[in-house]
């Protein structure tokens, strides 16, 4: 098979772990006889530096052309006095947009090696397995009117949703957890918010299409408190835009790190954006010790929601697994006493890893 892969390492961290995960993605091409073709491109403060516009034209039409877009990170703070829909969060909201991409897919697995890297107590961490689908074309980062008032001495975002794109999500969300353990837990503020009120009614309504899907609601600040008293308790969580943002960051740290979740961004067509869930972490960019796993498991991600290959995607997430288990960790896993490694050693152990799964499956 051809992967025709739009390439956009972005910001900070971003080209550095990109360039793991595509050493990584080159490795299981090989392993499984399948072609790699990637398509580099800018995006971000790189691209706005270069041309003025943080989301180029070339950029968008290699996304529009290729299966799907492999995304690093952007963000960069000299990008503080740069107009803001000219600043590199603007073109990562305007490529989703563009791209259709509503569905963002958030799984939160503990690692068993990992279970010391939570800040939990091993016996309340343990089991945790859940996917965050985080509504991503809508609600208060989209909504109008926004922008400035009263010359900048007030301002206004608008949390809107209609029912139309609160079904296409909860439908997401019900498909993903008839693949799993058949719960969704549907977020909102429905206690205050006219907007919640709306998402709540029609979660319940798509429940209905989901007889074999148990279907319960929970308001956002006690999911938050849940989810670090109880993680082990979710399977689908269905949230609103901005919320799905907020309990994603909690997540990750809960499971270990940041820098270990992935995500799937699709929408109604075949393809998609595949990004880590952190940052362009601009204070560590450029030393080579960011860690790669979330973009190397985004990658594996692509491959599964993208082209339908299991065997490849469990490839790359056994390697990611096995290398833990050896005991490798980037700066951000490491306890005190114990070594580090960089991000590029971790993208060419787990490269290894799926080299030598491979061997072992056609052995
Ligand atoms: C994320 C990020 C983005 C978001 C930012 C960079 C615009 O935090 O993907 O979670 O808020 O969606
Ligand atoms: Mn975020």
């Amino acid at each position: 098979m051809k992967w025709q892969i739009a390439v956009l390492g972005g910001d900070g961290v971003g080209p550095e772990v990109t360039q793991a995960a595509l050493e990584v993605l080159r490795e299981t091409a090989e392993r499984f006889g399948h072609e790699l073709i990637a398509d580099t491109q800018e995006v971000g403060y790189a691209a706005y530096e270069r041309t003025g516009n943080p989301l180029p034209e070339e950029t968008l039409a290699a996304c529009h052309a290729a299966d799907a877009v492999l995304l690093g990170a952007v963000g960069d703070p000299r990008s503080a006095g740069v107009p803001v829909e000219l600043r590199p969060e603007a073109s990562l909201l305007a490529l989703r947009k563009e791209m259709e991409c509503y569905a963002n897919l958030r799984p939160v697995r503990l690692l068993p090696a990992l279970v010391s890297a939570s800040p939990l107590r091993p016996e309340i961490v343990a089991g945790t397995d859940l996917v965050i689908v985080r509504e991503l074309a809508g609600g208060l980062y989209y909504g109008e009117p926004r922008g400035p008032l009263e010359d900048g001495r007030a301002a206004v975002d608008t949390m809107k949703y209609h029912e139309d794109e609160v079904v296409r999500i909860a439908r997401v969300a019900f498909e993903t957890a008839r693949g799993r353990r058949k719960s969704v837990l549907s977020v909102d503020k429905a206690n205050v918010l006219y907007s919640s009120r709306l998402w709540h009614r029609v979660v319940d309504e798509v429940a209905e299409e989901y007889p074999d899907v148990e279907c319960d609601h929970m308001l956002v600040d006690r999911a938050a408190m849940e989810l670090v008293l109880n993680p082990s308790s979710f399977d689908v969580m269905l949230t609103p835009n901005l919320f799905g943002d907020v309990l994603s960051d909690e997540a990750a740290a809960v499971v270990g790190s940041i820098g270990l979740l992935a995500s799937a961004s699709t929408g109604s067509g075949p393809g998609g954006i595949f990004e880590p869930v952190h940052g362009s972490a601009p204070d560590i960019a450029g030393t080579g010790t960011a860690n790669p796993l979330a973009m190397i498991l985004s990658a594996a991600l692509l491959l599964r929601h993208v082209y339908s290959l299991e065997a490849e995607a469990e490839a790359i997430e056994s390697a990611v697994a096995e290398v833990l288990e050896d005991g490798l960790r980037t700066n951000d896993l490491v306890r005190a006493g114990e070594e580090a490694v960089g991000t590029a050693e971790m993208g060419a152990a787990v490269a290894a890893a799926v080299a030598n799964v491979g061997a072992d499956a056609s052995a």
